[in-house]
């Protein structure tokens, strides 16, 4: 069975009234996950790939990283989003085409992980974690609080909505995430995956109102504010021309006072740890 007539349904801008990206709306190409044509699967549409041109030669640089191509998956998914925002069926198909994979195969990764979106993100997207340390410390009613300032009409922008056109300028996806990693500093957000500590409700509407109107707050530490976009070439492993003076701006001790507290208290009243011993049985594993 050939392409589907339910086929591709790109194209859509999917923005609402009042300027916020709906969800649910035509970008979101569920057709590309699982195509289905009077109940059964059927071939997908081969998408225009053209939009891909200008990463051809950075594709191949991914690929020869690894000894089997595939491995590439995860950087060639974050070089699609550097393109396009998103991964779209074109996406997924160009994925396939450079590292001879199914279509399938490609959809279930970038379908499986968090990271990688499925509508287009906005210039910045703002991860606000909602796990349950940052939450207990005011995570929760920070993500409300966003949702209700980033809204229109009295609507709520939700969880991977876009508030803005998606990519322009000032545009502002929000979302809520799981533990980022930075407990002893919550509750945290990340922008474009940098981090800004230790947030309270009015600093983050500070900070999302700084990112509607254009500006690059710097983070609390870490690389400087880019947008999402260019996060994506860098996930990719691709660094700006400059990376000498880049690195100079990032490299370098950058652990928190929070973070060594412990290690701070246990030396500053001589407790240590008993010695590992050096000939530490190992634990039985049961064989399968
Ligand atoms: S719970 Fe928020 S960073 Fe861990």
């Amino acid at each position: 069975m050939t392409g589907s007539s339910t086929g591709s349904t790109y194209g859509g801008s999917g923005v609402g009234a009042g300027g916020t990206h709906q969800s649910g709306v035509a970008d979101t190409d569920v057709t590309g996950i699982a195509p289905v044509e009077a109940g059964h699967l059927v071939t997908e549409v081969a998408e225009d790939l053209s939009v891909f041109d200008g990463v051809v030669d950075k594709a191949a640089e991914i690929v020869v990283r690894y000894p089997q191509s595939r491995s590439a998956l995860l950087p060639m998914l974050h070089l699609v989003q550097s393109v396009q925002g998103r991964v779209s069926q074109a996406g997924i198909q160009f994925c396939a085409r450079q590292l001879g994979l199914t279509d399938a195969e490609v959809a279930a990764v970038a379908t499986f992980y968090t990271m990688y979106k499925r509508k287009t993100c906005g210039e910045h997207l703002v991860s606000v974690c909602t796990n349950t340390l940052c939450a207990a410390l005011g995570g929760d009613a920070i993500y409300a609080k966003l949702g209700e300032h980033l809204g229109t009409d009295g609507r709520k922008l939700g969880h991977n909505e876009t508030v803005g056109e998606p990519g322009e300028p000032g545009s502002v996806t929000l979302e809520h995430a799981e533990c980022l990693a930075a407990c002893d500093l919550g509750p945290v957000i990340q922008v474009n995956y940098e981090f800004f500590d230790n947030q309270t409700v009015e600093s983050a509407v500070e900070l999302v109102d700084a990112l509607r109107a254009g500006q690059r707050p710097a983070p609390t530490r870490g690389a400087p504010l880019r947008d999402f976009r260019t996060a994506e070439l860098e996930l990719a492993g691709f660094w700006p021309e400059d990376e000498a003076d880049y690195r100079a701006g990032v490299d370098g001790p950058s652990a928190a006072v929070e973070t060594l507290r412990g290690a701070k208290l246990a030396e500053d009243r001589g407790w240590t740890a008993k010695p590992y011993p050096a000939e530490a049985p190992l634990p039985e594993v049961e064989k399968k």
